[in-house]
């Protein structure tokens, strides 16, 4: 018997602190209106000193616990997607483990920059199908302000920090119905960021002009991708839910998939670029506020460093 992954929770935490637009032009070259114009952004969250991606991962997986009210000794596998760990090891999964005191869990982490959520749940997904886990823990969690250059403003102005999670169990119902995942590290130089361990300071590097043109063209290709593998069409998808990092980006998959931004799922705007957080945030927000309904078909996907980037397609 093949069994489908499907979701039964969701979670989101944002940090109390927000960061406009207009605090940022106070302290590097920059404006509200470029930023808007250019991103999609208008503000962010900024973790407090005592937050870390473990702590965030908790409170976000806890939320995701509470709506499948399940028993948390239940969950199998946790899988944290995150660029920002609390500590090179443990993992952020291990930690998230103790933080919830999942004894019988295996958990570990995933680093695939801004599409790991979206790994994650590919590899959720084979773990079910395959039966060798029944319940798993998905959780992106982001402190991105704490590899950002705040004296670089093409990087400073775009990224976020924040936690999604999402809960998962096999099922005779439908729930995953594809993932797609690919990596290409012949562009490392576009989007980077060193390791303490490296002479650099742990920064952002970015060339967010020839890295947006790639975006685009990849995303684009991972719509027909996904779609093909389904034999759907853009008419079988009800939502987007995509990474956010520039809304000229995300504008463009939307026009791909022949989707009005109405389908779309935007976080944008008062949360940036969240990184391996952004879909799952997107996704909790979607499902929360009841835009994404039971049986409706929503169209994950995500570009990161590496390059990295993927689709999920999942029937809600
Ligand atoms: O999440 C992982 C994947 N990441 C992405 O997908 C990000 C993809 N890239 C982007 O979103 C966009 O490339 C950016 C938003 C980062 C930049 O927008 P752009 O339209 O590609 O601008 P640009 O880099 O071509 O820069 C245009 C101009 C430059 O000035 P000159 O050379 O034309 O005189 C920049 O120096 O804008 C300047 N600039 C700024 N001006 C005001 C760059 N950053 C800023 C700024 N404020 N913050």
């Amino acid at each position: 018997m093949t069994y489908y992954s499907r979701v039964i929770g969701t979670g989101g935490y944002l940090p109390e602190k927000v960061l406009t637009n207009e605090e940022i032009s106070k302290t590097v070259d920059t404006s509200d209106s470029w930023i808007y114009e250019r991103t999609g952004i208008k503000s962010r969250h900024i973790a407090g000193a005592d937050e870390t991606a473990s702590s965030m991962a908790e409170i976000a997986a806890r939320q995701a616990i509470e709506m499948a009210q399940i028993d948390p000794e239940t969950i199998d596998l946790i899988i944290v997607a995150t660029g920002t760990p609390d500590r090179v090891y443990p993992s952020t999964g291990c930690l998230l483990q103790k933080r919830l005191g999942v004894k019988h869990a295996v958990a570990f982490d995933v680093q695939a920059a801004c599409s790991g959520s979206i790994f994650g749940l590919s590899i959720a997904d084979q773990y079910i199908k395959s039966g060798a886990a029944k319940t798993v823990l998905v959780v992106g969690s982001e402190v991105c302000s704490r590899i950002i250059d705040w004296t670089d403003r093409t990087t400073c102005i775009l990224f976020g920090d924040g936690a999604g999670a999402i809960l998962l169990t096999a099922s005779e119902q439908q729930g995953i119905l594809s993932t797609h995942i690919h990596s290409d590290g012949e562009y490392e130089e576009l989007l980077y960021c060193p390791t303490s361990t490296e002479q650099q300071a742990g920064y952002i590097s970015m060339r967010g002009n020839e890295v947006f043109k790639v975006a685009v063209n990849t995303l684009g290709r991972i719509v027909d991708e996904t779609l093909e593998a389904n034999d759907l069409n853009q008419s079988h998808v009800d939502w987007l839910v995509p990474h956010q990092a520039n809304s000229r980006i995300i504008a463009a998959t939307a026009k791909k998939l022949k989707l009005s931004m109405d389908q779309v799922i935007m976080t944008l705007e008062d949360q940036g670029n969240t990184s391996s957080a952004s879909v799952l945030l997107a996704f909790n927000e979607g499902v929360r506020d009841g835009r994404i309904q039971r049986g409706q078909v929503v169209l994950l996907e995500a570009f990161g460093a590496g390059f990295t980037w993927g689709s999920a397609l999942i029937k809600y």
